[in-house]
């Protein structure tokens, strides 16, 4: 799996998005360790709060495929802007990577290669509480 083959997953994963309120479109590809992609698109809620990101709900496709660990990931958007994990993504990416690195690319081709770790710096994560 090359970056461009994961960069055309996470693209074609566009064409999903349920974005009526923000018109932001966003698609998410996730490699696991099992060597699987799983894709996901963002769904937003008419309830604002309940919007669910592309990268979360890769996350969920991944879990319901049996895949808990993830080596590199791609995530891109409508937008003409780097399209970086928000917050909440960062922690989940965090606590179930396997030394993961995202592609945090803008439409035009050009893209960011980050860790889980740059992306959350001193994250919390489940062995932090051993
Ligand atoms: N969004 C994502 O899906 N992933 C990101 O990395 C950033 C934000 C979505 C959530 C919402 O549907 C829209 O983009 C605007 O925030």
């Amino acid at each position: 799996m090359t970056d461009q083959e994961l960069i055309q997953a996470a693209k074609a994963m566009l064409n999903r998005s349920y974005a009526p309120f923000s018109h932001y479109a966003v698609g998410a590809a996730l490699l696991g360790s099992d060597g699987n992609v799983y894709t996901g698109c963002n769904i937003e809620s008419a309830t604002y709060g309940a919007t669910i990101c592309a990268e979360r709900g890769a996350i969920c496709n991944a879990f319901a495929h049996g895949c808990r660990r993830f080596v590199r990931g791609a995530v891109i958007s409508s937008g003409a802007e780097y399209c970086t994990p928000c917050g909440i993504c960062r922690q989940l990416l965090y606590e179930f990577s396997d030394h993961l690195v995202m592609l945090c690319c803008r439409n035009d081709g050009a893209y960011l290669a980050l860790t889980a770790e740059e992306l959350l710096p001193h994250g919390f994560k489940n062995e932090t509480m051993a």
